[in-house]
């Protein structure tokens, strides 16, 4: 394999850079030739390429975002749209395609292989961790880490003002942040889409608590588990407490990525490179219990990746 076309796509997440770079060096240490699409499948589309040097990705390991640009592409998911990218696979002579994204991204990446037969290798990149066959996808930790920061400061003007505070952070469908950032900040109770909740429960618990005398609590809830202002509301209702509402939104997205979310993104980014090297169709890399894997994209696009419930009740033991 000579030439090969990396994009990032769906919501960006930190350490996509640090990916691009592993996929450019590794394939330039291996005598490959790197063209880099911009704005995700809508630049393959487009044409909007261009070849990708070592200089490309100098100087990028550090910055979150991409610098090849993401879009969510609604043309890619017509036949029509896949056909002009088929057109400028032909033109730029690739013979295999990274595809550095989340879930939607992937299942653009398998049909595209179906209908035309490119060689794909997806990298999971998305602060949900919502990619089944990785324990961990690119950005998560970094995500995390954003979040109990925020968590940490809230506190301390909880605990100034007594009040409870709602912290809504990023998880379309999923708690993985939610649990994780949940835990790591010592919240008083999560909220995720995968486990049913009463808020009734939720105000009892915090009166026990300011029974006992505690002066502030938190409230971690996944954005897919329910408005965080309307939960808010509703506490304030029922408990008469001074409740304030933020949401992390965006902010989870950006920053600098950390060192295990780097590290994971060359590791993945440079196995990526290797398995099309290697004759690969149509695979997802990953990591698995530390070890860096691969799997078939089509089954890992079949399941579902669940929540760590037993991280959740710890969690939830922890904040009595
Ligand atoms: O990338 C995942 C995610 O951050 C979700 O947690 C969130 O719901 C969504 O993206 C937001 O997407 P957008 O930036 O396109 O509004």
């Amino acid at each position: 394999m000579q030439r090969i076309g990396v994009l990032t796509s769906g919501g960006d997440a930190p350490g996509m850079n640090a990916a691009i770079r592993a996929v450019v060096r590794k394939a330039i240490y291996h005598g490959m030739e790197v063209i880099g699409i911009k704005r995700g499948f809508n630049g393959f589309i487009e044409g909007d390429m261009e070849p990708m040097r070592l200089g490309s990705v100098a100087d990028i390991i550090q910055r979150g975002g991409t610098i090849l640009h993401a879009a969510r592409s609604e043309q890619f998911k017509t036949p029509e749209g896949r056909a002009k990218a088929w057109e400028n696979v032909d033109r730029f002579s690739l013979e295999g395609l990274v595809i550095i994204g989340g879930n939607g991204s992937f299942a653009g990446a398998s049909t595209f292989h179906r209908e035309y037969g490119l060689p794909v290798v997806c990298v999971p990149a998305t602060i949900d961790n919502d990619i089944y066959g990785t324990d961990y996808a690119i950005g998560f930790d970094t995500a995390v880490n954003t979040a109990v920061d925020a968590i940490n400061k809230i506190r301390d003007t909880a605990t100034s003002h007594e009040r409870t505070f709602i912290v809504e952070v990023m998880g379309r469908d999923t708690g993985f942040i939610a649990v994780a950032a949940g835990l790591a900040g010592g919240a008083e109770s999560i909220l995720i889409p995968e486990q049913p909740y009463d808020l009734d429960e939720i105000c009892h618990k915090l009166l026990r608590g300011y029974r006992r005398g505690k002066l502030h609590s938190i409230i971690v809830v996944a954005e897919g588990a329910g408005s965080g202002l309307e939960i808010g509301r509703q506490i304030k209702e029922r408990t008469g407490f001074d409740t304030k509402v933020t949401i992390l939104g965006h902010l989870q997205r950006g920053g600098t990525p950390t060192a295990f979310d780097r590290i994971l993104a060359s590791q993945l980014g440079a196995r990526a490179v290797d398995l099309l090297r290697q004759g690969a169709r149509c695979k997802m890399v990953g990591m698995q219990a530390g070890k860096i894997v691969d799997l078939e994209l089509d089954e890992a696009l079949a399941k579902r990746k669940t929540v760590d419930l037993e991280l959740y009740r710890l969690a939830e033991i922890l904040a009595i």
